[in-house]
């Protein structure tokens, strides 16, 4: 049985939601799915202060007592994850872009490792394509698993035709997703990641030490040791890719 949460960053129950639930109904048809919709609205989110306070000295000491920590644990509780966001002024709607915010020490210190995620955009005429690149790429960045996520068009009145579209994409979208939930949780990570993994913990080891909450992190994983943040299959090119990029980003770092 795998866990799928959608956070739903719409105000009320409209496209956006019903979308989602088409979505979970079609995961559920092709197996073993438990689902909860999570409506951001329905939680309280206290917009960040940029005090910096979470990367610094760690998310625990953020000054908001809210529901952050509530909707962390339910991602962790999770092995699949739905960001679905209406299009508003060509971005994700303020109640996702906040929540992201609160989430903005995950990138320096991630932990979603495993999960596999996508994303769903609804918007009336234009600008979702790149909501969905930007959800796409903040996944990464946050580690999950990511599939690519849908950019429906949901303007009212919806023709009979355009439902059959916003059907047909659902369907494609929840295949897709559904065959990744069900692969490996730990795959041999892209290069890109390779890349970027390799470069951070070598600049931090030589540009911090262990008064830094990142450091810290990093150490008590063993990530200074490690071949990527956790244990998987990789081959002999990417180890040995791996190690002559800590030397080249050793030699950058004590150059610069
Ligand atoms: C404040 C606001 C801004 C919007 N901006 C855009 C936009 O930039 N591009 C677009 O295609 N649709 C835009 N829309 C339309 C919504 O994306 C569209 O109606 C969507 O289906 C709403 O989702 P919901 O039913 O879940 O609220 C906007 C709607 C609102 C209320």
């Amino acid at each position: 049985m795998k866990k799928v949460t959608a956070i739903v960053g719409s105000g009320r129950k409209g496209h956006t939601y019903h979308a989602v639930v088409q979505f979970l109904d079609n995961l559920k048809a092709m197996g073993d799915v438990d689902t909860e919709i999570v409506r951001l609205s329905e939680y309280d989110i206290g917009i960040c202060r940029g005090c910096l306070v979470c990367m610094d000295k760690g998310e625990e000491f953020c000054p908001f007592k809210d529901d952050r920590d509530l909707l962390i644990e339910k991602i962790m509780a999770s092995d699949g994850i739905v960001l679905a966001t209406p299009n508003y002024s060509f971005q994700v709607s303020g109640l996702m872009k906040v929540f992201l915010d609160r989430l903005g020490f995950a990138f320096h210190r991630p932990r979603f490792f495993g999960k596999t995620y996508t994303s769903i955009v609804c918007q009336g005429i234009y600008g979702g394509g790149k909501l969905v690149d930007y959800l796409g790429f903040v996944g990464g960045g946050l580690q999950f698993n990511v599939v690519k996520g849908s950019c429906l068009m949901t303007r009212a009145p919806i023709t009979e035709k355009q439902q059959h579209q916003i059907d047909r994409a659902l369907a494609v979208h929840a295949r897709r997703y559904y065959a990744r939930l069900q692969g490996p949780a730990y795959p041999t990570p892209p290069w890109v990641n390779l890349f970027f993994f390799r470069m951070g913990r070598t600049m931090m080891r030589l540009e911090t030490d262990d008064s830094y909450r990142d450091y810290r992190y990093y150490e008590e994983r063993g990530w200074f040791e490690s071949d990527y943040y956790y244990p998987t299959e990789m081959g002999v090119v990417k180890k040995g890719a791996g190690k002559l990029f800590d030397a080249v980003f050793a030699t950058v770092a004590r150059k610069s």
